[in-house]
C-alpha cells in the first residue's frame, strides 16, 4: 500500500494556511483562467480538492464539479459551504490511487499542490487517466525541482544531484505544507522532463505549460504589494514560462484515447463504482455495496467515504 498523506490524522486545519499567502493563491488563479479560458463540460473532478480553494475557476465551465479528497474530515466541514456557493458540486472522500468513477466519466480534470504528497505518481496519474474521457482536459501541477533559488543553492555549493531528473523528497525542515507544522511528510519536488515524461508515456498529449508565483520571495511580498507582484506575475506567466525558473509549474494536456461507446451518465449515483475492484455498485440511502467483491461504502455526514 502506498503512503498517503492523510490530513485527518494531523489535527490542522489546511484553509489557515491561506491567511498570509494571498500572491501565491492569485497567482494560481491567474494561471487556472489561462488554461480553463476555452474549455466547459459537464463533470469535472478536482483530485486533493480539499476545502474548494479553487472551484471558482471550474464550476463556472463545467456543470458537475466533483471534489475529491482523502480527508473525510475537510469534506465534511465544508460541506454546507461549498453546497451553498456551487448546488451542484459533489464531495467525496477518496484515494486518488483508487478512484471510485467509472471510466471515461469526466471532462476534465486538475490536481494543484497535491502531487508532492503523491509517492507513486504513476499510478495514480494513470488512475486519473482512465477516469478522464478522450479530448478530457487534464492540468497537473507540480513543485518545480529546478526552480531559481534551488539552482543557485546548488551552484553555489556545488552540489549537482539536483540536476538528475529523480523525484526529490524534501528534508522534513520547513516543509509541512497544509499539515500541522514538524508533521513528518511526503513532499515531493519533480524535475519538468520527469513529469513530461509521466504524463507522455501515460497517453496525455501536453498542450501548454505556465510557471508559476514567480516572485515568492519573503522579501519582495513583505515590500511590495499583492497588486503590484500580481501585475508583475502575470506578465511572466507570459513571457518566462518557457525557462522552468518558477518554484510552481502548470501543465494543461489533453487525453488521447480511444473510448468505449458509453452511456452519458445522468446522476452522480450512475458515475460511481467500487474503488476496490471496479464493480458496480448497489446504492441504497446512505450505503452502497459492490455487486463484486461485496464491500461496503457509508455516507457519513453528506460526505461518501470511498477511501481505501
Ligand atoms: C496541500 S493540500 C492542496 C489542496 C488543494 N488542491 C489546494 O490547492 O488548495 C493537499 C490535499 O491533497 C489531499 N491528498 C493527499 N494525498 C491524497 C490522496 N492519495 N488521495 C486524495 N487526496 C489526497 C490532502 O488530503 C489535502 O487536502
Ligand atoms: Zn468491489
Amino acid at each position: 500500500m502506498n503512503k498517503i498523506a492523510d490530513y485527518d490524522t494531523y489535527d490542522y486545519d489546511y484553509s489557515t494556511y491561506w491567511n498570509k499567502r494571498e500572491y501565491e493563491h492569485k497567482s494560481e488563479i491567474l494561471v487556472l483562467e489561462k488554461l480553463l479560458k476555452h474549455n466547459s463540460g459537464r463533470w469535472f473532478l478536482d483530485i486533493g480538492g480539499s476545502f474548494g480553494r479553487l472551484t471558482k475557476t471550474y464550476s463556472k465551465r463545467y456543470t458537475n464539479p466533483v471534489i475529491v479528497d482523502y480527508s473525510l474530515k475537510t469534506l465534511q466541514k465544508n460541506y454546507a459551504s461549498l453546497k451553498k456557493e456551487t448546488p451542484s458540486i459533489e464531495l467525496i472522500a477518496a484515494n486518488a490511487y483508487f478512484l471510485p468513477f467509472k471510466n471515461n466519466t469526466f471532462d476534465g480534470s486538475l490536481m494543484v499542490r497535491v502531487l508532492h504528497h503523491i509517492e507513486k505518481p504513476k499510478e495514480c496519474v494513470r488512475e486519473i487517466y482512465r477516469v478522464l474521457g478522450h479530448n478530457g482536459i487534464y492540468i497537473q501541477e507540480y513543485a518545480n525541482k529546478l526552480h531559481i533559488k534551488a539552482v543557485i543553492r546548488a551552484i553555489l555549493t556545488l552540489d549537482f544531484s539536483l540536476f538528475n531528473k529523480e523525484p526529490y523528497q524534501q528534508p522534513d525542515k520547513h516543509h509541512y505544507e497544509g499539515t500541522k507544522e514538524g508533521s513528518k511528510v511526503l513532499f515531493f519536488n519533480y524535475h519538468p522532463r520527469w513529469i513530461a515524461t509521466l504524463l507522455t508515456d501515460i497517453g496525455y498529449n501536453i498542450k501548454k505549460k505556465y510557471g508559476c508565483s514567480f516572485l515568492r520571495l519573503n522579501i519582495l511580498k513583505k515590500l511590495l504589494s499583492t497588486k503590484f507582484l500580481l501585475f508583475w506575475e502575470n506578465i511572466f506567466q507570459y513571457t518566462l514560462s518557457w525557462s522552468n525558473i518558477s518554484p510552481s509549474i502548470f501543465i494543461k494536456s489533453l487525453v488521447n484515447k480511444k473510448t468505449e461507446n458509453t452511456e452519458e451518465p445522468n446522476d452522480f449515483a450512475s458515475i460511481l463504482l467500487c474503488p476496490r475492484c471496479k464493480g458496480n455498485l448497489d446504492i441504497q440511502n446512505n450505503r452502497a455495496i459492490c455487486n463484486n467483491c461485496k464491500n461496503e461504502y457509508l455516507k457519513k455526514e453528506n460526505i461518501w467515504d470511498f477511501r481505501i
